[in-house]
């Protein structure tokens, strides 16, 4: 009977998301989700971000201690989007936006504007696997939060994110992951993922980031998983934390 059900449901999932299935077989779904990307999730992140408030103001309370000695902080967010994170930077953070999308910009200049106790410094257009306009040891932090899920390697990010850390400088993340593989959620995760990637633009359900971050070089690593509270089970299961160079 269970086995009948999740046939339905990802036969279900499937028949409702055909459309943009069949766009991208042709090849012509990526452009057009990533500009609808930014707009629906600008739309259905609020509450996410609402309820991820309280694991996020304790995470980055840590950002200070990463300081340099010259200091003001200077933080480089991989996957900004439109910019979220920025209120729990202390104040007179010098702040390199980057994301892959260059259609999250309209959104992006908006958080900008509201997030006057910052100095933002540029805002490129780079996947994360490749930010070769950034020079080698020159931010203190690195922040990625959702973004270990779509970039296409979590292993090119990793480097990238080592080579331009200075020594002891941290990569702080928070990032949904897969679930493990004996709960419902794990099962719903394999179910949704095809449909979810086509219109979360690239998004994993299923990603083990926690393993990639373990396999890479950081000298020292807090890294805790959590169940988020969130009413979308598939992205429930979170890893959050930071890694230090
Ligand atoms: C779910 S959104 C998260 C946005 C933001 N970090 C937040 O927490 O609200 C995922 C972001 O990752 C970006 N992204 C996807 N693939 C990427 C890549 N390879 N390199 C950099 N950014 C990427 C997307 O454009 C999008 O802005």
């Amino acid at each position: 009977m269970g086995f009948f059900i999740v046939l339905a449901i990802h036969l279900s999932m499937w028949l409702l998301t055909l459309p943009a299935h069949l766009l991208d077989f042709l090849g012509l779904w990526e452009p057009l989700a990533m500009r609808l990307f930014p707009h629906l999730y600008a739309k259905v992140s609020l509450d996410y971000h609402a309820l991820m408030h309280s694991y996020k103001k304790k995470l980055f309370s840590r950002l200070p201690d990463f300081t340099g000695p010259s200091g003001p902080l200077k933080v480089l967010e991989i996957g900004c989007g439109p910019g979220c994170n920025f209120l729990f930077y202390p104040e007179g953070t010098k702040v390199t936006c980057t994301d892959a999308n260059p259609h999250f910009q309209e959104y992006l200049r908006k958080s900008q504007a509201e997030n006057d106790h910052l100095h933002f410094q540029s805002n490129l257009v780079a996947p994360a696997e490749n930010l070769s306009e950034v020079d080698d040891a020159s931010v203190d932090v690195v922040v990625s939060t959702g973004v270990l899920c779509s970039v296409n390697s979590v292993e090119k990010a990793l480097k990238e994110v080592l080579r331009i850390l200075k020594p002891g400088g941290a990569f702080f993340f928070m990032e949904h992951v897969c679930a493990d593989p004996s709960t419902w959620t794990y099962i719903f995760q394999k179910i949704y993922d095809p449909s979810w990637k086509c219109v979360f633009a690239g998004c994993n359900l299923c990603r083990e980031t926690w393993k990639d971050l373990e396999k890479a070089p950081f000298s020292e690593m807090k890294l805790q998983h959590i169940r988020a509270p969130l009413p979308l089970r598939p992205t429930a299961p979170h890893i959050i934390g930071y890694a230090i160079k």
